[in-house]
């Protein structure tokens, strides 16, 4: 029986302690005054995300799944997942780099999604460093693993400040490669579960996005969003265009394209999103050094699976900003590049900051 938003009932921590590939998993909860977040370290989740609304009641806006149990047999949504090698789709499967052909496992066919089988978000990832407020977490991707060239050791770090969830990433390479890591978190400002996200307000600082073909590969065009569905410039709600008979709608099932933030990768954290629950005045603002963000309107999303407080996770009941290098950029030269050479560090950052309308 689902239960109302109201009653969340707290995570238990041992339906996360489990031991997958001889690795242990675990729940970790970081807390201040203003957010709570539970992370396991199996595909370095955000499990669940504690805000209150404007009347004071907590609301955990973040989709997730009770047990590790839960996200194995529901792997294919990414729930709250840390995804890479390389995330979003590459054409085909198929890049090369240095005159090496490289062929990928083409697991939303005919297209590469997310890093391919497992990719980052199905694999345990070692706890560097565990606080109240921090949660270091490591992965070494071997060479030649899902594909990709170059063992890639890549380090992701949660760190609460005041209303602010930073996620921050770095990643180091033997041999080059290309690198795209982004957080998969399904977020409902009005309580994950509780509804359509169709009456959420989205603003999205980008005046061209990147159209695709039928499967979702960018066509390369960067099109302006002037007089299209696409266009967020000032606030709007996410459902007041999402039905328009727009080709690229078609295409996504809804929104699933990318926004060009800028023509490169920031030194410093930007506006990207900002996004607001209609029933909660919770307000997201999504702040990151990356030049993309796709937003998602959890158009696949089929109320297959029973997420946290028993709720189901229905049809657009959740949406995703995530930020990103362009999807397809290692067959794109004009893209902003995602190689990664040997002796390079790749840097990028992402806030997620919480305050009230
Ligand atoms: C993609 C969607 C995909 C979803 C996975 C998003 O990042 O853009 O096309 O279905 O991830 O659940």
């Amino acid at each position: 029986m689902a239960q109302a938003q109201g009653s969340l009932t707290p995570l238990e921590r041992n339906a996360f302690q489990t031991e997958l590939d001889y690795r242990k998993t675990d729940l970790f909860v970081l807390r201040n005054e203003q957010v709570e977040v539970a992370i396991t370290n199996y595909g370095a989740r955000i499990v669940s995300l504690l805000v209150n609304d404007r009347e004071g009641k907590k609301t955990d806006v973040i989709t997730g799944f009770s047990s590790i149990q839960e996200y194995l047999e529901a792997d294919e949504d990414y729930q709250g997942a840390i995804v890479g090698r390389y995330a979003n789709r590459i054409a085909k499967g198929r890049f090369s780099l240095d005159g090496t052909a490289y062929v990928l496992a083409t697991n939303n066919a005919p297209n590469h999604l997310h890093g391919g089988l497992k990719g980052f978000s199905n694999v345990v990832w070692e706890v560097l460093e565990s606080t109240d407020t921090k949660l270091s977490l490591f992965y070494l991707a071997a060479d030649g693993e899902e594909g990709y060239p170059g063992a890639l050791n890549v380090t992701v770090t949660y760190t609460l400040q005041d209303q602010s969830l930073l996620i921050s990433f770095e990643a180091t390479t033997d041999k080059a490669t290309v690198v795209n890591l982004t957080n998969h978190s399904y977020f409902n400002l009005n309580g994950q579960g509780s509804g359509p996200i169709l009456g959420h307000t989205l603003q999205v600082a980008a005046d061209r996005y990147t159209p695709t073909d039928s499967t979702s590969i960018p066509t390369g065009e960067l099109a302006p969003v002037a007089g299209t569905p696409f266009d967020f410039r000032e606030p709007k709600k996410i459902g007041a265009a999402i039905e328009t008979a727009h080709e690229q709608l078609t295409f996504g099932g809804g929104y699933d394209h990318n926004f060009v933030l800028a023509d490169s990768c920031r030194p410093d954290l930007t506006l990207a999103a900002v996004a607001t629950g209609d029933r909660t005045g919770i307000r997201l603002e999504v702040l990151t050094t990356e030049p993309g963000i796709q937003l998602y309107s959890g158009n696949f999303l089929k109320g297959k699976h029973t997420i946290k407080y028993g709720l189901k996770d229905e049809h657009r009941y959740a949406f995703c900003l995530e930020t990103q290098h362009f999807p397809d950029s290692p067959n794109q030269p004009a893209f902003p590049s995602t190689v990664l050479q040997p002796g390079d560090t790749y840097r990028t950052s992402t806030v997620f900051r919480f305050t009230l309308a």
